[in-house]
């Protein structure tokens, strides 16, 4: 019996998306279709990744397009298209420009790949991973957000380097929303169990927290000329290599809750199983009532914003 390859698209060949096609096709997860409006560039990317294979050692297909009947069927859709957030540009502006591209994006995709899971990077990540849930028509487990992989990754690393110890010692859940206001939680992070509160003083980690919330923004300000790619190429992937693999890895991600953590209508970043038929549960732990009183502010924040691009797209 011949079986297919499992298919992933990405839409938007940008930075993030031309770096997730790469860690895809090299970890041997899944053959790659990327697609973006501009003309010529994902075929360029395309065969420049698979010009690569003979010295990688892999086979999988990638293929760059401009049209959606080249993703039909595909397994998982990442929506990974959109802008950046640039000098002069306010939140209102983004949410309008972004909003438009994701309900674009998710309309075409959801059209010729009615089975798929969705993966949402684009930012604001919780309006737009609501917004793809909603225009998709998908039930919830099937649409989610990436933002939690990546700031948990990021308050791991900080951890690690002021340790001294072994980054993939260490172990840590990020919750809430892709801003600000993201609850970085110092009771639930470990370096081989032993929680972090037992290793480091409390204002060492407040420092800790401060610098994972800013994280998005310490490297826009160092690089003028965008945002982060290669960290939140590797913390998407690790979400794909969940769901192909079903190996339900307990992981941070947005999505639509129902009554969890007090909150119903809106997506916020959560801990969940993820398997191959995607969100398989969310998970809900104890925080604080200062943590609760601050999820719930930013929920109130996503929730306007979801309105308000609702408004917009009429
Ligand atoms: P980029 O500017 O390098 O790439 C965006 C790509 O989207 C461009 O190639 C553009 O041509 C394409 N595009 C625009 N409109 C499109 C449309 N209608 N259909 C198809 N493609 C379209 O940007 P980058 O750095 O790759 O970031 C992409 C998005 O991901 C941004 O919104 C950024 O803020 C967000 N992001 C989110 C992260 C997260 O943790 N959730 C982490 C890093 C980035
Ligand atoms: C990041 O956290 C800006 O969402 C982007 O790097």
């Amino acid at each position: 019996m011949m079986f297919r390859s499992p298919c992933v698209t990405i839409i938007g060949a940008g930075r993030v998306g031309s770096t997730l096609a790469q860690r895809i096709v090299e970890k041997n997860l899944a053959d790659v279709i990327l697609l973006d409006i501009v003309s010529g560039m994902p075929a360029g990317l395309a065969l420049d990744l698979l010009e690569a294979r003979s010295i990688e050692s892999h086979n999988r297909q990638i293929i760059g397009t401009n049209k959606y009947e080249d993703t039909a069927n595909s397994d998982i859709v990442v929506i990974a298209a959109g802008f950046p957030r640039k000098p002069g540009m306010t939140r209102d502006d983004l949410l309008r420009v972004n909003a438009q591209i994701v309900v674009e994006s998710a309309k075409n995709a959801i059209a010729y790949s009615p089975n798929a899971i969705f993966i949402v990077i684009t930012n604001p990540l919780e309006v737009m991973t609501y917004l793809t849930w909603q225009f998709t028509g998908l039930p919830k487990h099937r649409v989610m957000g990436m933002a939690g992989v990546l700031d948990s990754a990021r308050f791991e690393t900080f951890i690690a380097l002021e340790l001294g110890v072994l980054p993939a010692n260490v172990k840590a859940m990020v919750l809430g929303t892709h801003g600000d206001s993201m609850l970085p939680l110092a009771q639930y992070a470990t370096v081989n169990g032993i929680p972090i509160t037992e290793l480091l003083d409390q204002e060492t980690i407040d420092k800790l927290i401060d610098r994972t919330r800013n994280g998005g923004l310490e490297i826009v300000e160092l690089m003028q000329t965008g945002g982060a790619f290669f960290a939140p190429a590797s913390a998407t992937s690790i979400m794909i290599e969940s769901i192909l693999l079903n190996e339900s890895r307990l992981l941070p991600m947005a999505t639509y809750l129902e009554g969890e953590y007090g909150l119903k209508d809106v997506v916020m970043g959560v801990p969940c199983f993820l398997g191959c038929e995607g969100v398989q549960r969310i998970i809900e732990v104890y925080i604080s009532p200062e943590e609760k009183t601050a999820l719930h502010n930013s929920a109130a924040v996503v929730r306007n914003n979801i309105e308000r691009a609702l408004e917009i797209l009429g």
